[in-house]
Protein backbone atom coordinates (compact mmCIF):
# COMPACT_ATOMS: atom_id res chain seq x y z
CA UNK A 1 0.00 0.00 0.00
CA UNK A 2 1.38 3.16 -1.04
CA UNK A 3 1.34 5.91 1.71
CA UNK A 4 0.94 8.96 -0.79
CA UNK A 5 -2.43 10.79 -0.96
CA UNK A 6 -3.89 9.30 2.32
CA UNK A 7 -4.82 10.60 4.96
CA UNK A 8 -4.02 10.68 8.90
CA UNK A 9 -6.24 10.69 11.48
CA UNK A 10 -6.47 8.17 13.79
CA UNK A 11 -4.20 5.68 14.35
CA UNK A 12 -6.24 3.26 12.67
CA UNK A 13 -5.13 4.43 9.31
CA UNK A 14 -1.40 2.97 9.42
CA UNK A 15 -0.44 -0.41 9.81
CA UNK A 16 2.70 -1.47 12.08
CA UNK A 17 4.66 -1.52 8.24
CA UNK A 18 3.63 2.13 7.31
CA UNK A 19 4.47 3.09 10.59
CA UNK A 20 8.43 1.67 10.11
CA UNK A 21 8.77 2.85 7.44
CA UNK A 22 7.68 6.51 8.44
CA UNK A 23 10.49 5.84 11.09
CA UNK A 24 12.95 4.85 8.36
CA UNK A 25 12.69 7.55 6.49
CA UNK A 26 12.45 9.96 9.69
CA UNK A 27 15.97 7.89 10.69
CA UNK A 28 17.25 9.98 7.03
CA UNK A 29 15.44 12.99 7.56
CA UNK A 30 17.33 13.26 10.91
CA UNK A 31 20.48 12.72 9.49
CA UNK A 32 20.39 15.13 7.02
CA UNK A 33 19.14 17.87 9.62
CA UNK A 34 20.98 16.96 12.62
CA UNK A 35 23.36 20.12 12.05
CA UNK A 36 20.42 22.60 12.75
CA UNK A 37 18.30 20.71 15.38
CA UNK A 38 21.15 19.34 17.25
CA UNK A 39 19.64 15.74 17.64
CA UNK A 40 22.15 12.74 17.82
CA UNK A 41 23.27 11.82 14.60
CA UNK A 42 22.00 8.79 13.63
CA UNK A 43 24.46 8.35 10.29
CA UNK A 44 24.10 8.90 6.59
CA UNK A 45 23.22 11.65 4.47
CA UNK A 46 19.57 12.29 4.26
CA UNK A 47 19.94 14.66 1.28
CA UNK A 48 16.29 15.30 1.88
CA UNK A 49 16.49 19.36 0.86
CA UNK A 50 14.29 20.45 -2.34
CA UNK A 51 12.46 16.96 -2.06
CA UNK A 52 8.85 18.93 -1.33
CA UNK A 53 9.62 22.00 -3.27
CA UNK A 54 6.57 23.45 -5.08
CA UNK A 55 4.24 21.86 -2.53
CA UNK A 56 2.35 24.01 -0.13
CA UNK A 57 1.00 22.88 3.25
CA UNK A 58 -2.04 24.48 4.30
CA UNK A 59 -1.69 24.66 8.53
CA UNK A 60 -5.15 25.19 10.33
CA UNK A 61 -4.84 25.29 13.57
CA UNK A 62 -7.73 26.72 16.33
CA UNK A 63 -6.41 25.71 19.61
CA UNK A 64 -3.27 26.65 21.05
CA UNK A 65 -0.47 24.96 19.57
CA UNK A 66 3.89 25.67 19.67
CA UNK A 67 5.42 22.51 19.26
CA UNK A 68 3.18 20.97 17.14
CA UNK A 69 2.26 23.14 14.51
CA UNK A 70 6.07 24.87 14.49
CA UNK A 71 7.26 21.77 14.09
CA UNK A 72 5.11 20.74 11.11
CA UNK A 73 5.87 24.33 9.73
CA UNK A 74 9.38 23.61 10.39
CA UNK A 75 9.18 20.17 8.69
CA UNK A 76 7.84 21.60 5.79
CA UNK A 77 10.29 24.60 5.10
CA UNK A 78 13.13 21.80 5.61
CA UNK A 79 11.67 19.83 2.90
CA UNK A 80 11.35 22.84 0.72
CA UNK A 81 8.05 23.38 0.47
CA UNK A 82 5.83 26.19 1.22
CA UNK A 83 3.55 26.87 4.31
CA UNK A 84 -0.10 28.74 4.20
CA UNK A 85 -1.55 28.79 7.69
CA UNK A 86 -4.21 29.88 10.24
CA UNK A 87 -3.94 30.37 13.42
CA UNK A 88 -7.40 31.77 14.68
CA UNK A 89 -10.63 30.42 13.68
CA UNK A 90 -11.96 34.12 13.99
CA UNK A 91 -9.91 35.41 11.36
CA UNK A 92 -11.28 33.02 9.12
CA UNK A 93 -14.97 32.52 7.51
CA UNK A 94 -15.91 29.84 10.27
CA UNK A 95 -16.71 33.01 12.08
CA UNK A 96 -18.95 34.25 9.74
CA UNK A 97 -20.81 30.65 10.00
CA UNK A 98 -18.74 29.04 7.42
CA UNK A 99 -19.07 24.86 7.82
CA UNK A 100 -15.98 23.09 8.28
CA UNK A 101 -16.32 20.72 4.79
CA UNK A 102 -17.23 24.34 2.90
CA UNK A 103 -13.38 25.15 4.07
CA UNK A 104 -11.97 22.08 3.43
CA UNK A 105 -12.82 22.04 0.00
CA UNK A 106 -11.57 25.69 -0.35
CA UNK A 107 -8.52 25.15 1.21
CA UNK A 108 -7.96 21.73 -0.77
CA UNK A 109 -7.93 23.48 -4.01
CA UNK A 110 -5.38 26.11 -2.57
CA UNK A 111 -2.99 23.26 -0.57
CA UNK A 112 -1.37 19.97 -1.29
CA UNK A 113 -1.40 19.12 2.29
CA UNK A 114 -3.60 19.97 5.26
CA UNK A 115 -2.66 20.02 8.83
CA UNK A 116 -5.87 20.72 10.94
CA UNK A 117 -5.98 20.87 14.89
CA UNK A 118 -9.65 22.01 15.88
CA UNK A 119 -11.28 22.05 19.08
CA UNK A 120 -14.17 19.62 17.66
CA UNK A 121 -13.89 15.99 18.07
CA UNK A 122 -14.04 14.24 14.68
CA UNK A 123 -13.60 17.21 12.44
CA UNK A 124 -10.01 16.47 11.40
CA UNK A 125 -12.39 13.12 9.74
CA UNK A 126 -14.81 15.77 8.06
CA UNK A 127 -11.95 18.12 6.53
CA UNK A 128 -10.24 14.44 5.37
CA UNK A 129 -13.93 13.40 3.52
CA UNK A 130 -14.13 16.58 1.80
CA UNK A 131 -10.78 18.30 0.97
CA UNK A 132 -9.61 16.19 -1.99
CA UNK A 133 -6.18 16.15 -0.61
CA UNK A 134 -4.08 14.47 2.21
CA UNK A 135 -5.14 15.96 6.01
CA UNK A 136 -3.50 15.56 8.77
CA UNK A 137 -5.00 15.54 12.55
CA UNK A 138 -2.88 17.51 14.60
CA UNK A 139 -5.53 16.80 17.31
CA UNK A 140 -9.34 17.11 17.41
CA UNK A 141 -10.75 17.93 20.65
CA UNK A 142 -9.89 15.12 23.47
CA UNK A 143 -10.08 12.46 20.75
CA UNK A 144 -6.37 11.60 19.01
CA UNK A 145 -3.49 13.14 17.90
CA UNK A 146 -1.62 10.42 15.98
CA UNK A 147 1.83 12.28 15.24
CA UNK A 148 2.19 13.41 18.63
CA UNK A 149 2.28 9.04 19.24
CA UNK A 150 4.49 8.66 16.41
CA UNK A 151 7.01 11.15 17.47
CA UNK A 152 6.19 9.01 21.24
CA UNK A 153 7.05 5.97 19.37
CA UNK A 154 9.95 6.89 17.33
CA UNK A 155 11.68 8.20 21.06
CA UNK A 156 10.64 4.98 22.43
CA UNK A 157 12.17 2.58 19.61
CA UNK A 158 15.73 5.30 19.30
CA UNK A 159 15.97 5.13 22.90
CA UNK A 160 14.87 0.92 23.83
CA UNK A 161 15.31 -0.47 19.85
CA UNK A 162 11.50 -2.30 20.25
CA UNK A 163 8.49 -1.34 21.64
CA UNK A 164 7.20 -4.93 22.02
CA UNK A 165 6.57 -6.43 25.66
CA UNK A 166 7.69 -3.04 27.06
CA UNK A 167 5.89 -1.86 30.39
CA UNK A 168 4.89 1.84 29.57
CA UNK A 169 2.80 3.82 32.40
CA UNK A 170 0.47 6.26 31.43
CA UNK A 171 0.14 9.12 33.80
CA UNK A 172 -2.32 11.94 34.39
CA UNK A 173 -5.32 12.96 32.53
CA UNK A 174 -6.18 9.89 30.75
CA UNK A 175 -9.75 11.12 30.47
CA UNK A 176 -9.23 14.18 27.71
CA UNK A 177 -5.56 13.79 27.12
CA UNK A 178 -5.38 13.27 23.22
CA UNK A 179 -1.61 12.06 23.31
CA UNK A 180 -2.84 9.52 25.76
CA UNK A 181 -5.90 7.91 23.51
CA UNK A 182 -3.82 7.43 20.28
CA UNK A 183 -0.91 6.37 22.17
CA UNK A 184 -2.96 3.82 23.98
CA UNK A 185 -3.40 1.77 20.93
CA UNK A 186 -0.05 2.59 19.28
CA UNK A 187 1.10 0.13 22.04
CA UNK A 188 -1.52 -1.88 22.25
CA UNK A 189 -0.41 -2.25 17.85
CA UNK A 190 3.32 -2.83 18.47
CA UNK A 191 2.18 -5.14 21.78
CA UNK A 192 3.54 -3.38 25.19
CA UNK A 193 2.23 -3.51 28.35
CA UNK A 194 0.03 -0.34 29.65
CA UNK A 195 0.40 0.71 33.34
CA UNK A 196 -3.01 2.75 33.59
CA UNK A 197 -2.09 5.75 36.51
CA UNK A 198 -4.79 7.98 35.97
CA UNK A 199 -5.62 10.92 38.66
CA UNK A 200 -8.32 9.90 40.67
CA UNK A 201 -11.15 11.22 38.43
CA UNK A 202 -9.39 11.39 34.89
CA UNK A 203 -9.12 7.71 34.04
CA UNK A 204 -9.06 6.61 30.31
CA UNK A 205 -13.11 6.78 28.74
CA UNK A 206 -14.72 3.54 28.76
CA UNK A 207 -15.17 3.47 24.95
CA UNK A 208 -11.41 3.47 24.61
CA UNK A 209 -10.65 0.49 26.86
CA UNK A 210 -13.70 -1.40 24.93
CA UNK A 211 -12.04 -0.99 21.89
CA UNK A 212 -9.06 -1.57 23.17
CA UNK A 213 -10.07 -4.92 24.24
CA UNK A 214 -12.60 -6.32 21.98
CA UNK A 215 -10.21 -5.01 18.89
CA UNK A 216 -6.81 -5.72 19.74
CA UNK A 217 -7.34 -8.42 21.92
CA UNK A 218 -4.95 -8.66 25.44
CA UNK A 219 -6.60 -8.54 28.86
CA UNK A 220 -7.26 -5.54 30.64
CA UNK A 221 -6.03 -6.34 35.16
CA UNK A 222 -8.15 -3.87 36.99
CA UNK A 223 -5.87 -3.21 39.80
CA UNK A 224 -7.79 -0.65 41.83
CA UNK A 225 -10.71 -2.43 43.59
CA UNK A 226 -14.26 -0.87 43.78
CA UNK A 227 -13.57 0.56 46.93
CA UNK A 228 -10.60 3.01 45.74
CA UNK A 229 -7.78 1.13 47.50
CA UNK A 230 -5.02 0.50 45.25
CA UNK A 231 -3.70 -3.24 45.48
CA UNK A 232 -0.47 -2.67 44.65
CA UNK A 233 1.89 -0.39 47.18
CA UNK A 234 5.07 0.08 44.88
CA UNK A 235 2.71 2.31 42.08
CA UNK A 236 -0.03 3.99 41.80
CA UNK A 237 -2.03 1.85 39.42
CA UNK A 238 -5.32 1.21 38.58
CA UNK A 239 -5.14 -1.37 36.00
CA UNK A 240 -3.47 -2.85 32.98
CA UNK A 241 -3.40 -3.74 29.84
CA UNK A 242 -1.65 -6.91 28.72
CA UNK A 243 -0.67 -7.07 25.12
CA UNK A 244 -2.06 -10.44 22.97
CA UNK A 245 1.53 -10.72 22.03
CA UNK A 246 3.51 -11.60 25.13
CA UNK A 247 3.40 -13.80 27.55
CA UNK A 248 0.59 -13.79 29.65
CA UNK A 249 2.53 -14.13 32.68
CA UNK A 250 1.70 -10.55 34.68
CA UNK A 251 -2.20 -11.18 34.50
CA UNK A 252 -1.77 -14.35 36.21
CA UNK A 253 0.13 -13.64 39.00
CA UNK A 254 -0.62 -13.01 42.26
CA UNK A 255 -0.72 -9.80 43.93
CA UNK A 256 2.65 -10.36 45.34
CA UNK A 257 4.37 -10.88 42.05
CA UNK A 258 3.22 -8.12 40.16
CA UNK A 259 4.68 -6.13 42.47
CA UNK A 260 8.14 -8.09 41.99
CA UNK A 261 7.18 -7.48 37.98
CA UNK A 262 7.00 -3.47 38.80
CA UNK A 263 10.24 -3.32 40.97
CA UNK A 264 11.89 -4.78 37.69
CA UNK A 265 10.90 -1.74 36.18
CA UNK A 266 9.24 0.45 33.80
CA UNK A 267 10.23 1.38 30.91
CA UNK A 268 9.08 4.43 30.07
CA UNK A 269 6.21 6.64 32.21
CA UNK A 270 4.50 8.37 29.94
CA UNK A 271 3.65 12.00 31.73
CA UNK A 272 0.56 14.35 30.98
CA UNK A 273 -1.06 17.89 32.30
CA UNK A 274 -4.61 18.34 33.26
CA UNK A 275 -6.42 19.36 30.07
CA UNK A 276 -8.21 21.81 32.19
CA UNK A 277 -9.57 22.91 29.19
CA UNK A 278 -11.55 20.75 28.42
CA UNK A 279 -12.66 19.93 32.13
CA UNK A 280 -16.58 19.95 32.71
CA UNK A 281 -18.12 22.04 35.09
CA UNK A 282 -17.05 21.64 38.57
CA UNK A 283 -14.64 19.27 37.97
CA UNK A 284 -11.72 21.16 37.76
CA UNK A 285 -10.92 22.44 41.93
CA UNK A 286 -10.89 18.77 43.11
CA UNK A 287 -8.50 17.48 40.40
CA UNK A 288 -6.39 20.01 40.27
CA UNK A 289 -5.72 19.61 44.08
CA UNK A 290 -4.71 16.02 43.53
CA UNK A 291 -2.81 16.02 40.55
CA UNK A 292 0.67 14.18 41.58
CA UNK A 293 4.01 15.21 40.69
CA UNK A 294 6.97 13.76 39.10
CA UNK A 295 9.79 14.75 40.75
CA UNK A 296 13.33 13.45 41.83
CA UNK A 297 12.46 11.65 44.99
CA UNK A 298 9.56 9.73 43.25
CA UNK A 299 11.77 8.69 40.39
CA UNK A 300 14.13 7.17 43.49
CA UNK A 301 11.70 4.05 43.25
CA UNK A 302 13.55 1.20 42.26
CA UNK A 303 11.24 0.87 39.66
CA UNK A 304 11.94 4.00 37.47
CA UNK A 305 15.72 3.26 37.75
CA UNK A 306 16.49 2.76 33.90
CA UNK A 307 12.54 4.20 32.55
CA UNK A 308 12.69 6.99 30.02
CA UNK A 309 10.28 10.02 31.61
CA UNK A 310 8.22 11.24 28.84
CA UNK A 311 5.86 14.05 28.33
CA UNK A 312 4.14 15.88 25.31
CA UNK A 313 4.55 19.35 26.52
CA UNK A 314 3.73 21.61 27.86
CA UNK A 315 4.39 20.60 31.10
CA UNK A 316 2.48 22.85 33.62
CA UNK A 317 3.13 21.35 37.71
CA UNK A 318 2.96 17.96 37.23
CA UNK A 319 6.53 17.48 36.07
CA UNK A 320 8.99 19.00 38.47
CA UNK A 321 12.12 20.76 36.21
CA UNK A 322 14.42 19.68 38.41
CA UNK A 323 13.79 16.46 36.47
CA UNK A 324 15.68 18.29 33.22
CA UNK A 325 18.85 17.91 33.83
CA UNK A 326 18.25 13.56 34.65
CA UNK A 327 19.18 11.47 31.48
CA UNK A 328 15.90 9.43 32.34
CA UNK A 329 13.82 12.78 31.02
CA UNK A 330 13.03 12.49 27.34
CA UNK A 331 10.97 15.23 26.59
CA UNK A 332 13.09 17.53 25.09
CA UNK A 333 14.09 15.52 22.87
CA UNK A 334 10.92 13.88 22.12
CA UNK A 335 9.98 17.04 20.92
CA UNK A 336 12.58 17.84 18.38
CA UNK A 337 12.57 14.64 16.91
CA UNK A 338 8.64 15.67 16.07
CA UNK A 339 10.50 17.27 12.93
CA UNK A 340 12.51 14.34 11.12
CA UNK A 341 8.94 12.35 11.89
CA UNK A 342 6.85 14.93 10.32
CA UNK A 343 8.79 15.84 7.45
CA UNK A 344 9.21 11.70 6.71
CA UNK A 345 5.32 11.81 7.08
CA UNK A 346 4.73 14.59 4.86
CA UNK A 347 6.87 13.66 2.10
CA UNK A 348 4.91 9.88 2.03
CA UNK A 349 1.91 11.50 1.96
CA UNK A 350 2.73 14.25 -0.45
CA UNK A 351 3.96 11.15 -2.63
CA UNK A 352 7.42 12.71 -2.85
CA UNK A 353 8.83 9.55 -2.28
CA UNK A 354 7.07 6.26 -2.01
CA UNK A 355 7.68 4.11 1.19
CA UNK A 356 8.91 0.82 1.70
CA UNK A 357 6.57 -0.86 3.81
CA UNK A 358 7.08 -4.73 4.94
CA UNK A 359 4.62 -5.88 6.79
CA UNK A 360 5.55 -8.33 9.23
CA UNK A 361 3.50 -11.87 8.77
CA UNK A 362 2.32 -12.16 11.94
CA UNK A 363 1.31 -7.90 12.47
CA UNK A 364 -1.77 -7.37 14.02
CA UNK A 365 -4.74 -6.20 12.16
CA UNK A 366 -7.47 -4.62 14.80
CA UNK A 367 -11.23 -5.56 13.81
CA UNK A 368 -13.42 -3.04 12.03
CA UNK A 369 -15.73 -4.64 10.13
CA UNK A 370 -18.43 -3.59 12.22
CA UNK A 371 -21.98 -3.02 10.61
CA UNK A 372 -23.09 0.86 9.84
CA UNK A 373 -25.98 2.32 11.02
CA UNK A 374 -26.56 5.65 9.10
CA UNK A 375 -30.17 6.15 8.66
CA UNK A 376 -29.64 9.87 8.94
CA UNK A 377 -32.30 10.71 11.60
CA UNK A 378 -33.33 9.74 14.94
CA UNK A 379 -30.51 8.62 17.05
CA UNK A 380 -27.48 11.30 17.32
CA UNK A 381 -23.63 11.40 18.92
CA UNK A 382 -24.74 12.53 22.50
CA UNK A 383 -21.34 13.67 22.47
CA UNK A 384 -21.35 17.56 22.92
CA UNK A 385 -18.06 18.07 21.47
CA UNK A 386 -18.69 15.76 18.41
CA UNK A 387 -18.28 17.73 14.86
CA UNK A 388 -21.91 15.67 13.78
CA UNK A 389 -24.14 17.69 16.11
CA UNK A 390 -22.25 21.46 15.83
CA UNK A 391 -25.18 23.91 13.92
CA UNK A 392 -23.03 24.62 11.25
CA UNK A 393 -22.23 20.96 10.67
CA UNK A 394 -25.98 19.23 10.93
CA UNK A 395 -26.74 20.92 7.83
CA UNK A 396 -24.80 18.36 5.64
CA UNK A 397 -23.40 15.74 7.73
CA UNK A 398 -25.52 12.26 8.72
CA UNK A 399 -24.77 11.23 11.87
CA UNK A 400 -23.16 7.90 11.38
CA UNK A 401 -22.41 4.99 13.61
CA UNK A 402 -20.47 1.48 14.15
CA UNK A 403 -22.48 -1.02 15.49
CA UNK A 404 -19.74 -2.46 17.68
CA UNK A 405 -22.14 -4.38 20.42
CA UNK A 406 -25.67 -6.12 20.34
CA UNK A 407 -26.02 -6.81 24.38
CA UNK A 408 -26.23 -4.17 24.93
CA UNK A 409 -26.64 -2.13 22.07
CA UNK A 410 -23.56 -0.31 21.80
CA UNK A 411 -23.32 2.20 18.41
CA UNK A 412 -20.10 4.23 18.45
CA UNK A 413 -20.21 7.50 15.98
CA UNK A 414 -17.57 7.61 13.35
CA UNK A 415 -16.50 11.19 14.15
CA UNK A 416 -15.64 11.09 17.45
CA UNK A 417 -15.45 7.39 18.27
CA UNK A 418 -17.65 8.21 21.07
CA UNK A 419 -19.32 5.20 22.35
CA UNK A 420 -23.14 4.76 23.79
CA UNK A 421 -25.82 2.17 24.16
CA UNK A 422 -29.35 4.09 22.79
CA UNK A 423 -32.42 3.23 24.50
CA UNK A 424 -35.05 2.36 21.58
CA UNK A 425 -35.10 0.32 18.59
CA UNK A 426 -37.58 -0.41 15.78
CA UNK A 427 -37.45 -2.75 12.39
CA UNK A 428 -37.77 -1.32 9.02
CA UNK A 429 -38.80 -4.54 7.87
CA UNK A 430 -41.48 -5.61 10.17
CA UNK A 431 -43.66 -2.74 9.94
CA UNK A 432 -43.55 -2.10 6.30
CA UNK A 433 -46.50 -0.90 4.68
CA UNK A 434 -48.62 -1.60 7.94
CA UNK A 435 -48.82 0.81 10.28
CA UNK A 436 -50.42 -1.00 13.23
CA UNK A 437 -47.56 -3.04 13.69
CA UNK A 438 -45.21 -0.11 13.52
CA UNK A 439 -43.95 -0.49 17.22
CA UNK A 440 -40.29 0.51 19.17
CA UNK A 441 -38.58 -2.06 21.76
CA UNK A 442 -36.47 -1.49 24.52
CA UNK A 443 -32.99 -1.72 23.33
CA UNK A 444 -31.89 -4.19 25.54
CA UNK A 445 -34.97 -6.78 24.56
CA UNK A 446 -34.19 -9.94 23.02
CA UNK A 447 -35.69 -8.26 19.95
CA UNK A 448 -32.53 -6.49 19.06
CA UNK A 449 -30.40 -9.49 17.75
CA UNK A 450 -33.83 -10.65 15.94
CA UNK A 451 -33.45 -7.81 13.67
CA UNK A 452 -31.09 -7.51 10.80
CA UNK A 453 -28.46 -4.32 10.86
CA UNK A 454 -29.78 -3.12 7.52
CA UNK A 455 -33.34 -2.96 8.96
CA UNK A 456 -32.05 -1.54 12.49
CA UNK A 457 -34.12 2.10 13.25
CA UNK A 458 -32.34 3.02 16.58
CA UNK A 459 -34.11 5.95 18.50
CA UNK A 460 -32.59 8.20 21.39
CA UNK A 461 -36.48 8.82 23.27
CA UNK A 462 -39.43 7.37 22.99
CA UNK A 463 -41.19 10.22 22.02
CA UNK A 464 -39.01 10.33 19.24
CA UNK A 465 -39.91 7.50 18.41
CA UNK A 466 -43.55 8.22 18.81
CA UNK A 467 -43.21 11.46 16.91
CA UNK A 468 -42.07 9.07 13.80
CA UNK A 469 -45.43 6.86 13.98
CA UNK A 470 -44.01 4.07 16.12
CA UNK A 471 -45.86 2.23 18.67
CA UNK A 472 -44.41 0.94 22.08
CA UNK A 473 -44.58 -2.69 21.81
CA UNK A 474 -44.58 -4.93 25.17
CA UNK A 475 -40.84 -4.76 25.32
CA UNK A 476 -40.36 -0.97 25.10
C1 LIG B 1 -0.48 18.07 23.48
C2 LIG B 1 -1.82 18.39 22.85
O1 LIG B 1 -1.99 19.45 22.25
O2 LIG B 1 -2.68 17.53 22.94
N1 LIG B 1 0.53 18.96 23.10
C3 LIG B 1 1.27 18.68 21.99
O3 LIG B 1 0.77 18.63 20.89
N2 LIG B 1 2.57 18.40 22.17
C4 LIG B 1 -0.56 17.85 24.94
C5 LIG B 1 -1.14 18.92 25.81
O4 LIG B 1 -1.58 19.97 25.34
O5 LIG B 1 -1.15 18.68 27.01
Amino acid sequence: MTLAGRSLVTMDDLSNGEIEAIFSLADEMAAATDKQTRLPKSGGDGGQAGICKGKIMASLFFEPSTRTRLSFEAAMHRLGGNVISVVDAKATSLAKGESISDMARIVGSYADIIVIRHPWEGAAKVVADYAGVPVINAGDGGHQHPTQTLLDLYTIKRERQTIKGLKIALWGDLKYGRTIHSLIFALAKFGANILFCPTPGLEVPQNIIKKLVAEYGGELEVIRGSDGRKKTSSFPLDAIYITPKSPHQLAMMPDLNLEVELKAGVDALYVTRPQKERFADGEAGQIEQNFPVVNKKFLKGEQFKKTLVMHPLPRVDELAYEVDADPRSMYFKQAAWGVPVRMALLTLLLGAKEAEVREEPSAFEPRTDYPVYNRGYAVTCPNPVCVSVQETETKYLKPEFKIVNLEPLTLRCVYCEHGFEPRYVASAEWHEGRLDTRKYHGADSHLVKKIKPENLIIFDSASQAEERGFKPSHYA
